[in-house]
């Protein structure tokens, strides 16, 4: 597995990862966000929580020879007292290292420090993987959007987290990257 032999950091998004955070979206959705709306994210949305992993290069490899350095990215919007997952992807050759995880486990931190005691996210109905990973948090399902997805008329489940727990987040947020 590729992660084994890489270190991963966890740190917030800027406004210089924009571009490679786009590349991640449009390799992993079938309808990517706009380059724009994650320039917004970064600079003017006060209310968006927002992760990065990245590939810490090491010194004996040239990094240009490494250009892939951000693998995974997380957009979380923090309401009132309510963290909404708007997006999260993992680059293909990153996936099943445990770094989803920790992204999800991070943000939702975050909220829960800000005050946050809820979560909430839509899925689609096929995405098994993504959904395993939400059950791990505790996400149950609230409901379904029909049709939610225009790309092919998909439904979304709506996933719900009652109750942000500091010390089960942290145990994950700790969990190592395979
Ligand atoms: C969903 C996604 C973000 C998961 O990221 P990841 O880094 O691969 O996930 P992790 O390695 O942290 O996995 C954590 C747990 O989630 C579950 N999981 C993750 N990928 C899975 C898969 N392909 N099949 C089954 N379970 C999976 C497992 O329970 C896993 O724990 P385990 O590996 O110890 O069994 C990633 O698959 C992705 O980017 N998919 C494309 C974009 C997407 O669908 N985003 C979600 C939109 S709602």
């Amino acid at each position: 597995m590729v992660c084994e032999q890489k270190k991963i950091q966890f740190r917030r998004m800027a406004s210089g990862d924009v571009e490679q955070v786009h590349a991640l979206d449009k390799m992993s959705f079938a309808m990517p966000w706009s380059e724009r709306s994650y320039r917004y994210e970064v600079s003017q949305n006060q209310n968006a929580i927002l992760w990065v992993a990245e590939v810490v290069s090491d010194d004996e490899v040239a990094p240009e020879t490494s250009p892939v350095t951000i693998v995974g990215m997380i957009v979380v919007w923090f309401v009132v007292d309510e963290a909404h997952i708007g997006t999260i992807a993992v680059h293909p050759d990153y996936q099943r290292c445990g770094i989803g995880r920790r992204l999800l486990a991070a943000s939702l931190l975050e909220s829960q420090k800000l005050g946050g005691v809820s979560a909430l996210l839509e899925v689609r109905s096929s995405n098994l993987a993504a959904q395993n990973l939400y059950k791990e948090f505790g996400f149950v399902e609230a409901g379904v959007r029909s049709h939610y997805y225009q790309d092919n008329g998909e439904d979304a489940l709506l996933l719900n987290l009652d109750h942000l727990d500091h010390e089960a987040l942290t145990l994950l947020n700790a969990k190592e990257v395979k």
